[in-house]
């Protein structure tokens, strides 16, 4: 090795040894006769100080160094003099005096700086990833994803789990998004497609008798990018046979707890994680993931803003859309009319890009004697308006918003206007973990497109035991034994009881739109090993990517991958996706058509 010792390693106990150690130059300042570095590797950054008088030669060579080059030191661990510690170190006590100084490679200056957290352009991060990924905090969320999936390993391995592995080169899976396709040479005119999860091949290691499988899974979906989406990603997936939904939810419970505890230092806000049914969670909080860092609850006013004489909202209640009202704490205390506007009408851009038509508001005085502002006050009466704020336990200075529409746009609305709001008053505090289980999903939502009904999850899902008859009578009530885990407004797993019988695979297929001939030539194979003793079985999969973010605090998936695509899937520093060689479409059979412009 080049080096003895690492140079976040060194302490008070290592004073007066002798160390060799090697790393790159993290700050570089030359006071004429002594060279002071800070010298950088994974494991910290350490003082090393050059001192002409007792180390020439090294002298000679620190002073050609610059930010970033690869050096060698050779050196004595001595206490820093009395009134130059650094307590901001964990070197801090102590520095390197060199005796000998190699270096072992020049560089460029690069193009952002490395040893200083500043806001880096994200084209120029991705162009430069190897050097992106040297900084101090992009080294410690990869490092925290390793310990996260080596616990998650562990921990699955003595509860009886068996990783296996299962293709990359598949056939398209059910999950609902867009396949990437793979041409086969060997084939030509054939493709694979890339797993979109490894759903059914866990299903058939079920059917194989392996009772506790998972894997940590890498899966392609051809989707539009998110903040917490990426074409190729990677889930912790987990399959067990015999099992209740309550046996898959507690272990996944008890793993994250562990995580988090374990792993990254922190307790979860909920223990036991609460467990909110799907409608309600979208009544209270418009989203199947909520946000529950934080309490702020969407409040039906139906019945009573119904009755005021604002006529949007007598038309909707009576044509059966929902009137729902958000208190937002505080939010227009102390200020003018002038930024009231101001405020008001940014929400209602937001709501807007909801969906909404408007954003109906009321702001509550901050005395007793002042006036309720707002454009729809003079359309209730005071009673009207006493019963409302009581209704929503609103207090002085509060700033009330309300939205009627469609269900749907409604809840989206909400959820948009919840999670700008918690931002602005800054609950989103993300050093907070709050899971939350969503349960009782619908098994389907209806398709008018397509006048049809849409799995909710995938259409191995089985529908709550008590619920098996609605399939025949009302599909759309019936709930599904899914069950998603949310955390700070983040999906981080899905999973359900599957469907262990034939027959009540063939009664889902119709109902979604699928012919019983092409469920065969897609999902054959299933068919066929359901007729060969399937135990009754269920699982999950869990973003491996959105849960290390949500542990590191970080607001995009980006941060926690190495080397993740761009908003328009790309990956900028390699270059791909990129043209391949005419002969290699030759192989393939394949040339390259541009549709034809529509007009
Ligand atoms: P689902 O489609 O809900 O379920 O995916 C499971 C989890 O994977 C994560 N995830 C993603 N992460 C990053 N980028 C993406 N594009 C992306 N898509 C999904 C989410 C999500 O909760 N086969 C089923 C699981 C099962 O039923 O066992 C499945 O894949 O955290
Ligand atoms: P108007 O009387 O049309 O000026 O509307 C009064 C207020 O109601 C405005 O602030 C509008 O943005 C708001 N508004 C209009 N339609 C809706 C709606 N569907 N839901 C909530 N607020 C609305």
């Amino acid at each position: 090795m080049l080096k003895t010792h690492t140079c976040g390693e060194l302490r008070p106990a290592h004073i007066g040894q002798t160390v060799k150690l090697a790393g790159w130059v993290n700050r570089y300042r030359d006071q004429g006769g002594v060279i002071f570095i800070d010298l950088r590797d994974r494991w910290g950054v350490v003082q090393v100080v050059i001192d002409v008088a007792t180390a020439p030669d090294a002298h000679r060579v620190a002073g050609d160094l610059r930010s970033e080059y690869v050096v060698q030191v050779e050196g004595l661990v001595r206490a820093r003099p009395e009134g130059t510690q650094n307590p901001e170190l964990a070197t801090g006590e102590i520095e390197v005096e060199a005796l000998s100084v190699v270096l072992l490679n020049p560089s460029k200056t690069p193009p952002f700086y490395i040893n200083k957290e500043e806001k880096i352009d994200e084209t120029a991060r991705m162009r430069y990833r190897y050097l992106d990924l040297r900084r101090p905090r992009m080294q410690q969320n990869l490092i925290l994803r390793h310990r996260v999936v080596k616990f998650i390993r562990d921990y699955l391995d003595q509860r009886g789990f068996v990783e296996v592995e299962t293709p990359i080169l598949f056939k398209t899976t059910p999950e609902g998004a867009r396949d990437f396709l793979v041409p086969s040479r060997l084939n030509p005119g054939q493709f694979y497609a890339l797993p979109q999860s490894p759903q059914q091949l866990k299903q058939l290691l079920m059917v194989a008798g392996y009772e506790k499988y998972f894997q940590i899974a890498r899966c392609f979906r051809d989707e539009d990018l998110r903040g917490d989406r990426q074409p190729e990603f990677t889930q912790l997936d987990l399959e067990m046979s015999f099992v209740q939904r309550e046996d898959v939810m507690d272990l996944i419970e008890g793993l994250m707890i562990a995580i988090c505890e374990q792993v990254a230092g922190k307790t979860p806000c909920f223990k036991p994680f609460p467990r909110i049914k799907y409608v309600d969670a979208m009544e209270k909080y418009g989203s199947d993931k909520p946000d529950m860092r934080y309490d702020l609850e969407a409040v039906d006013v139906t019945q009573l803003a119904g009755k005021s004489a604002f006529p949007v909202f007598v038309n909707n209640a009576a044509a059966g859309k929902p009137i729902k009202a958000l208190c937002a704490p505080g939010m227009a205390a102390g200020l003018s009319g002038e930024r009231l506007k101001k405020l008001t009408a940014e929400l209602e851009t937001l709501a807007r890009g909801a969906g909404a038509k408007g954003l109906a508001w009321m702001a509550l005085p901050e005395t007793e004697d002042g006036e309720i502002k707002g454009p729809i006050g003079k359309y209730f009466t005071v009673e009207q308006k006493m019963a409302l704020f009581e209704q929503l336990a609103a207090q002085p200075g509060d700033l009330v918003l309300f939205i009627s529409d469609a269900r749907d746009v409604v809840y989206n609305v909400v959820d948009v206007l919840r999670r700008h709001i918690a931002h602005e008053l800054g609950w989103d505090d993300p050093d907070k973990l709050a899971f939350a289980w969503i349960i009782d999903f619908p098994m389907f939502y209806w398709n008018e497109e397509e006048q049809r009904w849409d799995p909710s999850q995938h259409m191995f899902t089985s529908p709550l035991p008590e619920d098996i008859p609605l399939l025949d009578t009302d599909p759309g009530a019936a709930r599904g034994s899914q069950y998603d885990l949310a955390c700070n407004g983040y999906e981080v797993a899905g999973g359900s009881i599957r469907i262990h019988s034939r027959e009540l695979q063939e009664k889902i297929f119709p109902l979604i739109g699928q012919t019983m001939e092409h469920a065969r030539e897609q999902f054959g194979h299933m068919l066929e090993a359901f007729e060969y003793g399937v135990p009754p079985h269920g699982g999950i999969a869990s973003g491996i990517d959105r849960l290390v973010m949500v542990l590191a605090g970080e607001p995009n998936i980006r941060e926690v991958i190495a080397f993740p695509k761009t908003q328009s899937g790309a990956d900028i520093m390699a270059h791909a996706p990129s043209e391949p060689e005419p002969r290699q479409l030759e192989e393939l059979w394949i040339r390259v058509v541009e549709p034809e412009k529509k007009k």
